[in-house]
């Protein structure tokens, strides 16, 4: 690879390995020279060999490399500048930290169970109530609505929404103060550019936490800072005194540890937010797959001038649908509609349709309550497999959702377990994978949502298996 800052001085070969004379010189002259700039093999600020002697070596005429070079200026990956050559363009500045390698990036893998804790199962999916819904949107939705317009989403969506957050959720929203947005996480996303818009820079984050949301609050240029939870929830004391302007919480069920957030403290957050004028978001990602009892009515029920209540169909349909929605302060919903706006246009009509029309047909209450009943079982199922064949460890968070932690008996470790499941054929994460700067015991988080109930079983005998070469 060329170190940035010199001259490239490497054979043709290996600036263009594929490069065939016999092949249109031109087209491959660019692409080529893209090709390796975009794979590093030339850096940032490389000096590019001059254009006379590139055509010698490639046995093609100056003006083409010259035409070449000045093609690849215009677009931004080359810079002319006179007395110094032609150079590769300095990279545009990236987000502060890399992205987080989704858990399920690499898409599943033939023999492998993949324990993510973050999908549901996909033979649940409605697929006939969806493609029925879906069918009459687009059978009847009117010419006039193919365009652009409606950024808080379509209206029979933000209509049938308010009625079920008000409903299953004890929300107090008004169908405009509803915005959709793809997923949860571009709702996180608007969240962050209201809180910037206000001259905010920090946000509270729990920790452990879902890592797709500090990775996102650092790419709008804020600062997560972490909070620790314990088994009440978040500490709400820790966040008034972390000097933030906003905080994001998962108070139904916390991600990955699934502790509630308990009553006292919700007060004090919602105290805590009008005093400082904050907003908190909360990530209701889960909330309606609770197996013992009803879900605890949401945050923003207790305080809709300063939470924002972020929900989406991940859990409950399927993460593919990207489909979210943020409920919010009266006097925010305007700004939120036109960040929407400005990320995508708006949101993909038919799907929201759809979405309404199973929301007021009742399939979609059906569905969730056949969910709850295959995930109770599942859920029991994990429980009885973890006490026959793990006894000294412990599952926690399993009042819902569609994940738990499994806590390993002390002195197990954790990254030890990962690798030798890793090797048997079986992913999991740890808990040390969500957590920044409060380290916890060791632990893994178990996702039942995708797997086969004899995949659940062959998972855990597994991992009772590594854990117990683990043990130091
Ligand atoms: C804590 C948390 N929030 C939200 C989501 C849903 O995100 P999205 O709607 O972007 O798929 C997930 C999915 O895994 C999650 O774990």
């Amino acid at each position: 690879m060329e170190k940035s800052g010199t001259t490239f001085t490497g054979t043709p070969e290996l600036l263009l390995p594929d490069w065939n004379p016999s092949r249109p010189r031109r087209a491959q002259l660019e692409s080529g020279l893209r090709t390796a700039i975009r794979e590093g093999r030339l850096r940032p600020d490389t000096r590019l060999p001059s254009t006379r002697a590139l055509a010698a070596e490639l046995g093609v005429s100056r003006r083409l490399v010259v035409d070449t070079y000045e093609q690849l200026t215009a677009e931004g990956h080359l810079v002319a500048r006179r007395g110094s050559g032609t150079r590769v363009a300095p990279q545009p500045p990236g987000p502060r930290q890399p992205a987080p390698s989704h858990p399920a990036e690499a898409g599943p893998q033939p023999g492998v169970i993949d324990l993510f804790a973050g999908a549901p199962e996909p033979a649940l999916f409605p697929r006939r109530a969806w493609s029925r819904a879906l069918r009459r949107a687009v059978e009847t939705l009117a010419d006039s609505r193919l365009s652009y317009g409606e950024f808080g989403g379509a209206e029979e969506l933000r209509l049938a929404l308010a009625e079920h957050l008000g409903r299953v959720r004890g929300a107090a929203v008004e169908p405009n103060q509803i915005v959709t947005t793809s997923g949860y996480q571009q709702g996180l996303r608007i969240f962050c550019q209201l809180v910037r818009s206000r001259g905010g820079r920090r946000v509270a984050i729990e920790d452990p936490g879902y890592p797709i949301a500090a990775w996102t609050i650092e790419s709008e240029q804020l600062d997560a800072v972490p909070i620790p939870i314990d088994d009440r929830g978040i500490d709400v004391d820790a966040i008034a005194s972390g000097d933030v302007d906003a905080a994001v919480v998962t108070p139904a069920h916390s991600m990955p540890l699934g502790v509630a957030l308990a009553p006292e403290r919700r007060r004090e957050l919602t105290a805590w937010a009008r005093e400082r004028g904050a907003l908190v978001l909360e990530d209701d990602y889960d909330a309606e797959l609770r197996y013992d009892r009803g879900p605890t009515g949401c945050l923003q029920g207790l305080a809709p001038d300063v939470v924002v209540l972020a929900g989406s169909l991940s859990k409950t349909l399927a993460p593919t649908l990207r489909l979210g929605w943020l409920c919010l302060p009266g006097d925010r919903v305007t700004e939120a509609m036109a960040q929407r706006a400005a990320f995508d246009g708006g949101g993909p009509r038919f799907t929201e349709i759809a979405f309404a029309e199973m929301l007021s047909s009742g399939a979609f209450d059906r569905h969730v309550r056949a969910s709850r009943q295959r995930y109770r079982a599942k859920r029991a199922l994990l429980l009885e497999a973890v006490a026959k064949v793990l006894p000294d460890a412990r599952l926690k968070g399993i009042a819902g959702g569609l994940h738990a932690v499994l806590e390993l008996p002390p002195g197990t470790d954790e990254k030890e377990v990962i690798a030798a499941a890793g090797r048997a054929g079986v992913k999991v994460q740890g808990l040390g994978d969500y957590t920044l700067d409060h380290p916890r015991p060791p632990s893994l988080v178990i996702g039942y949502g995708p797997p086969s109930d004899r995949e659940l079983q062959r998972a855990v005998a597994v991992i009772a298996e590594a854990a117990s070469c683990a043990r130091r």
